[in-house]
């Protein structure tokens, strides 16, 4: 499937953000067989040019940039990088799937409110970089993932929507992350269709669609 950027609605438009595999990438991609979803990904951006996410894309027909902070000279630069690299496709959302890198000041104020991200963890509890580890360590015995807005913090922003997974007996890192991915992708394909098609509207920590 080729995607058209020039022929999607402009309430549709998505850029995805991706850092590795990119599986949460293939449940959009696969959910945009249904026009009535409602979202379109228009492109996917990538600070890594050997992101699997890339090739999960470039096999989609979806068109791809890849902005690596080493071509820029500081953080700024590369916020500013990004933020141009990402509205050359216009979106009205962009989607952070396992987008490794903390977005600043120059891409948020651009996008402000508009960009989403998922997290392998029941915020505000395990943010960071290991949700799932640090759930497993702490021994809880519920965990999940949070669908959220991305505001200047390590995913603080406003939630939009979670679901939880029970931690099972002889569960590693891995095996309770695989459970989570299965929530997390259908979370994910959930929120960005009823924000393509509702919108949404935020008021402080308080969001609803529509
Ligand atoms: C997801 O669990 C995401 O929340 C986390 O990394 C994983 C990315 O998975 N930050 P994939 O690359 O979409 O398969």
């Amino acid at each position: 499937m080729r995607a058209s950027p020039d022929v999607v609605p402009s309430s549709a438009r998505v850029v995805v953000l991706v850092s590795g595999g990119g599986s949460n990438l293939a449940a959009l991609l696969e959910a945009q067989r249904d026009p009535a979803w409602g979202a379109r990904v228009v492109g996917v951006v990538s600070d890594r040019a050997g992101a699997g996410g890339l090739e999960i894309a470039r096999a989609a027909g979806v068109a791809t940039a890849v902005v690596a902070p080493r071509d820029f000279p500081d953080r700024e630069a590369w916020d500013r990088g990004m933020a141009q690299a990402v509205g050359v496709f216009e979106p009205a959302w962009v989607v952070s799937v396992g987008f490794m890198r903390i977005l600043g000041a120059p891409f948020l104020d651009r996008f402000a409110q508009r960009v989403i991200n998922t997290h392998p963890a029941l915020l505000p509890s395990f943010p960071g970089a290991h949700g799932v580890r640090d759930a497993l360590a702490h021994g809880v015995r519920v965990t999940g993932c949070t669908v959220h807005l991305v505001d200047a913090g390590v995913d603080t922003g406003p939630i939009l929507a979670q679901r939880a997974v029970e931690v099972l007996a002889g569960d590693d890192e891995a095996t309770l992350h695989e459970r989570i991915k299965v929530e997390e992708r259908a979370l994910l394909v959930d929120v960005v269709g009823r924000a393509a098609r509702e919108g949404l509207t935020v008021e402080g920590r308080a969001t609803r669609f529509g």
